[in-house]
């Protein structure tokens, strides 16, 4: 495979089982994912967006398929490895934020660094005030999540992410719970990360956001059903036809 391709996915299912009832939440899925794009996943609830990305960000395992990463099959690593692996290369931002509710901004951004065995204690904290001022959010840093608003708690949960410098930024519904000003702030971080070079795939219900990313993939009933690329100009065009 082309050494280009960050993430390929090569006829991926999962079905989940829960007592007798099986729900197959993605059917034969087939992905390429080259270093640096920005793709928007799209497609209604329950379609298997957040399945896909679990997978992708190596927090669960598809039931059949292979899973190349940086061109490393990566289908059938243990638990352990996965999670080093997760750590060190896949930033996540979820909708719900899902900051550490009694540890400080600082703290939160810390964290998942304090895992890392090849970053020194300088190295980590250097990361942390850089990643703070990435997202604007310097002199929060002493706050807890609860004394900010949903915007800078989102804003704190990309530092997070961005921490590691990941390969990747996996972000489901990143704005879903944002109103618009914060969710355009959030928008423009993603951008400028991939501006710099980050993989992002990101899934949401907002055709605008949709189309602020390089490609457009849309599930349906655990199926890719579209997947087309964005020309840049999409929005000048139709405003041309009007
Ligand atoms: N942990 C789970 N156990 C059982 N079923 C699940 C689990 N996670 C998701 N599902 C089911 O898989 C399907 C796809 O879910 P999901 O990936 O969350 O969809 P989306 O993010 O597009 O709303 C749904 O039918 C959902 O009920
Ligand atoms: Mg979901």
């Amino acid at each position: 495979m082309s050494e280009t391709n960050l993430i390929e996915l090569k006829g991926v299912s999962k079905i989940y089982s829960i007592d007798t009832l099986e729900t197959h939440a993605l059917r034969n899925i087939n992905l390429k994912i080259k270093k640096g794009e920005f793709v928007s996943i799209a497609g209604a609830s329950g379609c298997g967006k957040s399945t896909l990305l679990s997978i992708i960000g190596l927090l669960d395992v598809a039931s059949s398929g292979q899973y190349f990463l940086a061109g490393h099959d990566v289908s059938s690593l243990d638990r352990d490895e996965r999670a080093r692996l997760r750590n060190k290369e896949i930033g996540f931002v979820f909708q719900s934020f899902n900051l550490i509710s009694d540890l400080t901004v600082y703290e939160n951004i810390e964290l998942p660094l304090t895992y890392r065995t090849d970053l020194t204690d300088k190295q980590i904290k250097d990361i942390v005030l850089q990643s703070l001022e990435t997202v604007d959010m310097s002199s929060r840093k002493n706050h807890f999540p609860s004394q900010l608003s949903g915007g800078q708690q989102q804003r704190v949960a990309v530092a997070r992410a961005i921490g590691g410098k990941p390969s990747m930024i996996l972000a489901d519904e990143p704005c879903g719970n944002l109103d618009s000003k914060n969710a355009e702030s959030v928008m423009r971080l993603l951008e400028k990360l991939h501006e710099e070079g980050t993989t992002i795939c990101m899934v949401t219900h907002d055709p605008k956001s949709a189309k602020r990313a390089d490609r457009y993939v849309e599930l349906f009933d655990g199926q890719i059903v579209l997947d087309q690329f964005i020309a840049a100009n999409t929005l000048a065009s139709q405003a041309i036809t009007l």
